[in-house]
């Protein structure tokens, strides 16, 4: 007898439908998987044949065959178990699935019958329910996550032995509620940071409006430190960003799934390809985990040069297109940048005189941060060793005030683009409506001059400068906000 059931597969990070087809024949006993298998979905066969057994269905001692569709799509992972349970049931006539035609599946078994999580449960429901589906079926554990998409009906099973009542015609589990967003715990705070006056305030503009920052300074002054407390300034995701970063997390298994924004810190040996996605499997790289949230690459020059190249385009189009034999996939990653960086190998910088590294050795060194790379980054500021009295004095703003400012300046943005948009990704249509006075447009002109800018770090000057407006809020930007603007340009300075 043949049977037909709906799963999905992880592709990058989407979820894509995966017929499964089960044929039950006369013959000697064998249970074969076709339709491009990984060993994972292969080794299926065990988890299957042992849940059904401790579940007390009858295993049909007959030649079985199952095949996954589109052939040419590769299927991996864990969580095809379910669906090639229920179809392999329905063949051999253990129950009828009539009652779930049109009904997906995603789940791992365990050997006793009971259901393990799967990665990416939310895009999988949302898959479903754009794939037509009439429903799905999955864990408990993904129950919340899956619920949170529209227009599809869920249900949670805790075991496949639950598939029984689908003789009685009724249909097996329970609905389950949709999780909530909830700020998984308090974050280290910024309060703990002394002095460094300039760093605080960068830090605070670049959380404001998305803009990248670069912190260059010698070792030990609370460079790490401060970046490692960004996210605690940032404000709440709104819906939309909620469900983008909860898809992304649930399919890389680096939850909590609806907690805060990400802060990714890959170690400076990271691949072109760990950092902005793909390999073999392709997968999504730390740049997508880190959507709607920070980027932070702490000691930025010991980076492979190749891996900082391949951030130049995504950070200007805020998604990274991967391509590969099977066809090509759009990530998104609109993140923020933290950087930091020694003066010298030797960190001490060259004005010190305990400094020994050579002009050649500090030139090479310093190369990620006078590139391309670094032109596209709107902040960058120098940091001094704090003083004695800022490390024995008191502490400084603490992180809920900050937010509290971040988080106005960010309704003003909201107000003036759209959601999720922020002064960072501000576009040549957005400047020319710029409001910004007299004054502080010839200010940026002869700063233009003067530095011999860029025309995109013109527009960033611009861009940083109606940030600090909207953190005062000022409807016009004004002379002090474009000085203060210019005063974090460290590298046109000098
Ligand atoms: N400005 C500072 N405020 C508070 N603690 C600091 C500061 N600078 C350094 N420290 C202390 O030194 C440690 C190392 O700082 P870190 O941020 O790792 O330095 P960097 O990244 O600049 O090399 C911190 O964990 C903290 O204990
Ligand atoms: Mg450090």
């Amino acid at each position: 007898m043949l049977a037909e059931t709906t799963a999905f597969t992880l592709d990058g990070i989407a979820a894509r439908p995966v017929r499964v087809e089960v044929d039950v024949q006369r013959g000697l006993p064998s249970f074969q998987i076709v339709g491009l298998p990984d060993t994972a979905v292969r080794e299926a066969r065990e988890r299957v044949r042992a849940a059904l057994v401790n579940c007390g269905f009858e295993f049909p001692l007959k030649r079985i065959t199952a095949n996954l569709a589109p052939a040419d799509l590769k299927k991996v992972g864990p969580g095809l178990d379910l669906a090639l349970a229920a179809a392999l049931l329905a063949a051999a006539g253990e129950i009828s699935i009539d009652r779930l035609a049109g009904w997906a599946f995603a789940g791992e078994l365990a050997l006793d019958g009971t259901l393990r999580p799967v990665r990416g449960a939310l895009a999988m429901a949302e898959a479903a329910g754009s794939n037509g589906s009439a429903g799905l079926i999955l864990p408990p554990a993904n129950g919340g996550e899956a619920a949170m998409a529209l227009g599809v009906e869920v249900r949670v099973i805790e075991s496949v032995a639950e598939l029984r009542c689908l003789d009685d015609g009724e249909l097996p589990g329970e609905r389950p509620a949709p999780a909530e967003f909830r700020e998984s715990g308090p974050l280290p705070d910024i309060a703990d940071l002394r002095g460094q006056g300039h760093l605080r305030r960068a830090l605070e503009i670049s959380a404001a409006g998305g803009h990248g920052l670069l912190v260059v300074g010698p070792p030990g002054a609370g460079k790490s430190l401060a970046a490692r407390r960004m996210n605690s300034i940032l404000p709440p995701p709104d819906s939309g960003e909620i469900l983008e970063i909860a898809r992304i997390a649930s399919v890389a298994g680096t939850g909590p799934v609806f907690g805060r924004r990400p802060f990714r810190a890959p170690h400076h040996t990271v691949s072109a390809a760990g950092l902005v996605g793909g390999g073999t499997p392709p997968g999504p790289g730390e740049i997508t985990l880190a959507h709607g949230g920070v980027l932070f690459l702490d000691e930025i020059c010991e980076f492979r040069r190749a891996a900082l190249e391949a951030l130049r385009e995504p950070l200007e189009s805020g998604e990274i297109t991967i391509v590969r034999a099977t066809g090509r996939q759009t990530l998104p990653c609109r993140f923020t940048l933290v950087a930091a960086a020694n003066p010298c190998p030797c960190g001490r910088g060259e004005e010190d005189p305990g400094c020994r590294c050579s002009l050649s050795a500090t030139t090479r060194y310093r190369a990620a941060l006078s590139g391309a790379l670094a032109d596209r980054i709107d902040l960058n500021v120098a940091v001094e060793q704090p003083s004695a009295e800022a490390m024995a004095g008191s502490a400084g703003e603490d992180s809920a005030t900050v937010r509290k400012r971040v988080i106005a300046a960010r309704e003003v943005m909201t107000a003036r683009y759209g959601r999720a948009k922020t002064n960072a990704a501000a576009d040549a249509a957005d400047l020319a409506d710029l409001k910004i006075d007299r004054k502080a447009q010839s200010l940026v002109s002869s700063a233009h001059t003067a530095c011999r800018l860029s025309g995109r770090a013109h527009d960033r000057v611009l861009r940083v400068a109606r940030t600090i407006a909207d953190l005062e809020a000022c409807r016009e930007v004004e002379e002090q906000h474009v000085a203060s603007a210019l005063d974090m340009r460290r590298r046109d300075r000098t």
